[in-house]
């Protein structure tokens, strides 16, 4: 059975990556730090796989733990790379941090994945890359702009150190997948999106206005230049994203040419605006959301959504889950807490 690590594999994409990863027959090593994440998303995901993977408490930033930790997994045949921290608002005030625990962490386990027979390494990377893109929908040859963000900015810089890795190792062979908005949860409401303190992405703040967590939900702007004046995203369900992933890693596994770095939009190809989730979700849970709109949130684009030809013709991938069902999906997530 080949083993697999997921590093931030209690994470929100990480866990329902984590459960794809278990159905499709992998043996799943996590390595987590719990910075964001509790460890009974472990018991979670033996809920709903009955399998309980291999968890190892760890900080990629400290060096000499990830040296130990690969000369005990020497047998790795690949790695998913979620670990990082990815609040956009949050990078601004501490850039230091993000530069450490999104750069400092790749790095270390880039080393040491250099020196394992097996170098398969799919990156965590995000659509913020693009910043707001010249042409919608956004393909994978849109520009990577400067990014408006020290979160954005180490996905950047983290996609390029790979990159150069990628030109100069003749064993080393890597996907990065650019997601674009994952929520969501997982079908059984045994995992899902668990935000630390107060949520900053739109649905976890959604379902916890509407289970009493929260007062209202404030709506970033409605003077926008889109169809009903609010900023419009690409929302994809997480359980599709992770399979995704699942498709990447394959692709690697099967892969003989090595020195090729592979990216990849992933996303609906549609889409919803604040507004449109909002009806999405008073659709499917027949409660009416309590928000009101105000002023703009700085840094936000006015639209980003994916062109999605690359995902399905090059590794045959796309979403089957519609908005209704992801805000269903989380809907269901937020009232088992
Ligand atoms: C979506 C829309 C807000 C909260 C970020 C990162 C991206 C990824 C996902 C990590 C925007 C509006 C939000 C609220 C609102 N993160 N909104 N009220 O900013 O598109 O993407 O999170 O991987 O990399 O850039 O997601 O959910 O914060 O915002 O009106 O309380 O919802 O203005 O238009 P975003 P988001």
């Amino acid at each position: 059975m080949d083993r697999i690590l997921v590093t931030g594999g209690l994470g929100f994409i990480g866990s329902h990556t984590v459960v794809e990863l278990q159905n499709e027959g992998f043996e799943v090593v996590v390595i987590d730090n719990l910075s964001n994440a509790s460890i009974s998303v472990l018991d979670g995901i033996e809920s709903i796989t009955g399998v309980r993977p291999l968890f190892e408490e760890l900080d990629l930033r400290h060096k000499t733990e990830v040296i130990s930790f690969f000369k005990r997994y020497s047998d790795l045949k690949g790695i998913i790379h979620f670990a990082a921290s990815k609040a956009v608002g949050e990078s601004v005030k501490i850039p230091l941090h993000y530069y450490e625990n999104n750069l400092n962490t790749l790095v270390y386990t880039l080393k040491e994945l250099s020196k394992i027979e097996h170098q398969n390494f799919i990156f965590s990377s995000s659509c913020t890359v693009y910043g707001q893109a010249d042409q919608l929908p956004i393909t994978e040859e849109a520009s990577v702009k400067k990014a408006l963000s020290p979160y954005g900015n180490t996905k950047q810089i983290g996609e390029e150190i790979i990159q150069d890795l990628c030109l100069v190792s003749d064993k080393f062979k890597a996907i990065s997948l650019r997601y674009f908005n994952p929520i969501g949860a997982h079908p059984t409401a045994k995992i899902g999106e668990l935000p630390l303190g107060v949520p900053q992405n739109l649905v976890p703040y959604i379902t916890q206005t509407a289970i009493g967590k929260r007062d209202e939900l404030s709506v970033f702007g409605g003077d926008y230049p889109t169809p009903d004046g609010t900023c419009i995203r690409d929302y994809i369900h997480v359980v599709d994203l992770a399979k995704a992933h699942v498709v990447a890693l394959k692709r690697l596994l099967q892969s003989k040419n090595t020195n090729n770095y592979e990216f990849f939009n992933l996303g609906t190809g549609k889409g919803s605006s604040v507004l449109e989730v909002i009806e999405s979700f008073e659709r499917v849970s027949g409660n009416t959301l309590n928000y009101k709109i105000v002023d703009r949130r700085a840094g936000d684009v006015v639209s980003a959504f994916a062109d999605t030809e690359k995902a399905k013709y090059i590794l045959g991938w796309q979403t089957e889950q519609s908005l209704d069902d992801a805000m269903k999906a989380a809907w269901e997530w937020e009232k088992s807490l």
